[in-house]
């Protein structure tokens, strides 16, 4: 299907224009149901040679979540804590064996390169999360990304154990219903004379 008009200016509201990071949130559990549509979404976002290196673990419990709350920058740990859900998006440097079924003559492309692989799971994996954060607010929910945390010792407790040994902490997405009330004024962002050329 060729997308040729632009959406309604309630949905660009929601999804961009009114959407904030939120640290707050409401007493109001994401159901399972809700996780798998969310994954529905982000799975068709585009990557490069279809590679789709992105790979999510939801915690959703709250022993899940204490394990991780020792690896958090202490700034991070109350928004995390209180958050339903806790997503930790990581990059798979093993996602070629998925080649066969995704793509079988890009095996080929990747076999033996290292190089070509770190850089493509980063990039690809990276990509996936900007589409979970959109899929989420598109489903109603509302996100909060967090980098500040300890990757190393997320990757020890949580992806040490076979089969998620390839599985390295891209970053983290706390999810749920955002509590509006406490949300900081909207920082700036850079005008398009700053941030753009046109060649
Ligand atoms: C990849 C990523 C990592 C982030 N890491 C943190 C973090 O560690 N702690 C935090 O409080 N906010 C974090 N944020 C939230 C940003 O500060 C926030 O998205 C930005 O200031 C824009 O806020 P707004 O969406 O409300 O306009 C992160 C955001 C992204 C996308």
């Amino acid at each position: 299907m060729a997308l040729s008009v632009p959406l309604s200016n309630d949905v660009l509201d929601h999804l961009f224009y009114k959407a904030r990071s939120f640290v707050d949130w409401q007493d109001k559990p994401v159901s399972l149901e809700t996780l798998k549509t969310l994954y529905d979404l982000v799975k068709m976002g585009p990557t490069s040679a279809n590679s789709c290196p992105l790979r999510i673990l939801f915690l959703t419990t709250d022993a899940a979540k204490q394990r991780l709350l020792p690896h958090l920058h202490e700034g991070n740990v109350a928004q995390t804590k209180t958050a339903p859900v806790v997503a930790l998006l990581a990059n798979d440097m093993d996602f070629p064996q998925h080649f066969p079924a995704l793509f079988p003559v890009a095996q080929a492309w990747f076999q033996g390169n290292a190089p070509l692989i770190e850089e493509t799971a980063i990039r690809n994996a990276s990509m996936q999360g900007g589409y979970f954060i959109m899929a989420a607010r598109a489903l109603g929910l509302d996100c909060g990304p967090i980098s500040g945390f300890d990757a190393e010792g997320v990757n020890r407790d949580f992806f040490s154990e076979s089969p998620y040994t390839s599985w390295k902490i891209n970053f983290l997405c706390n999810i749920g219903y955002g509590d509006a009330r406490t949300l900081k004024p909207r920082l700036p962002r850079l005008p398009f004379e700053t941030a753009c050329r046109v060649g």
